[in-house]
């Protein structure tokens, strides 16, 4: 056998193994990144589509509600995932702690997400972000503004609702409590909540608001896109109802500012088209997604050049706390063993 007639046949071979598809996969994979997101599809959607008609740049989304970090994990090097989407702070540590991301360096998204809802590592940016904000029942609720300290006062006892204190939202809240007044009184503040609470903490944020609606709280916490949601929900139209019952109050706006946690975003480890990745997530920190991203979910840019929604802008101006997110993640296990301790889950009564 010539020698060139043994390359071509070493060359079938290799052909044989890998299959015919060999050559149109490798030229795909120069143009794909491959998403691993907990955030709902719809969400994303009109961003990708978006992206890839601005860069030719096809996406693939592998959508997880649980286990995101586990998996990648799993997959080790061989893991397809390059840009990682998820909502709250700790489930952004929590990718990074699993050891699943790598940090970038992106004068681009630098430049565009403030310091405070990014890592000073460069693994995990936000990309959104939404207030914890207070639902007031519009009838029986005067006041206008409200602090989150003020929800441990004697004169709302009976009168709040919330859902779990160990849900990431509030675990977020409650760590930035810690931040502000140190453990032994954020411990305290967190005894007047539970002494305020008008039942077991129960339900989502939506639920709180239908509480508020069927008169059993007057004040609730939630996040401020929810109010959109369910402003907006043609599929369960009584949702529109609960949140014509309430108003949306931003706890300490005049002072500090209002607690706010993220959506965001992180480079997988392994990420296999690592180019591509990094666009992606240049892209989702542009003014054109930040626009895109406030529509469709209710959500505040996290650019301070973008604007909201209409509807969001009805609520009024949100001022955000500026304590960075990497800090209050550090204070996030002494806020979950504190509702533990309290014992804020079981509600007002024990
Ligand atoms: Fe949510």
């Amino acid at each position: 056998m010539s020698n060139i007639q043994a390359k071509l046949k070493a060359g079938l071979a290799a052909l044989a193994l890998t299959g015919p598809f060999l050559l149109p996969q490798a030229a795909q994979a120069e143009g794909t990144v491959n998403i691993y997101s907990q955030r709902q599809p719809f969400l994303i959607e009109p961003l990708l589509d978006a992206f890839t008609e601005e860069t030719g740049i096809e996406t693939e989304v592998l959508f997880l509600k649980d286990g995101l970090p586990e998996r990648i994990a799993a997959e080790g090097e061989n893991s397809p995932a390059d840009v990682i989407l998820t909502v709250d702070i700790g489930r952004l540590v929590g990718v990074v702690e699993e050891g699943v991301t790598q940090p970038i360096e992106s004068e681009a998204i630098n430049a565009g997400i403030p310091e405070q809802y990014r890592d000073p590592e460069g693994h995990w940016f936000g990309v959104t972000t939404r207030g914890r904000v207070i639902y007031a029942s519009k009838d029986r609720v005067e006041q206008d503004t409200i602090t989150y300290e003020e929800l441990a006062d004697p004169k709302w006892e009976g009168k709040i609702c919330m859902r779990s204190g160990q849900h990431m939202y509030n675990i977020a809240l409650f760590a930035s409590m810690i931040a502000h007044h140190g453990e032994a009184e954020a411990e305290e503040w967190m005894k007047g909540l539970k002494t305020n609470l008008a039942r077991k903490p129960s339900g989502n944020d939506r639920g709180q608001a239908q509480a508020i609606y069927a008169g059993e709280c007057d004040l609730g916490l939630g996040n401020t896109y929810y109010v959109g949601k369910m402003m907006t929900n043609d599929k369960e139209p009584e949702q529109k109802e609960w949140a014509d019952a309430i108003k949306v109050l931003f706890p300490n706006n005049d002072a500090r500012g209002t607690h706010v946690n993220v959506s965001g975003m992180a480079l997988a480890k392994h990420a296999p088209n690592k180019e591509n990745a990094v666009k992606l997530m240049e892209f989702l920190a542009s003014p054109e997604a930040q626009a895109i991203y406030a529509e469709v979910n209710f959500e505040y840019p996290v650019r301070e050049d973008a604007e909201v929604s209409d509807l969001v802008a009805s609520w009024g101006e949100i001022h955000p706390d500026d304590l960075p997110l990497a800090e209050i993640a550090k204070h996030r296990k002494a806020a979950s063993e504190m509702v533990d301790r309290v014992g804020l889950d079981e509600g007002p009564e024990s």
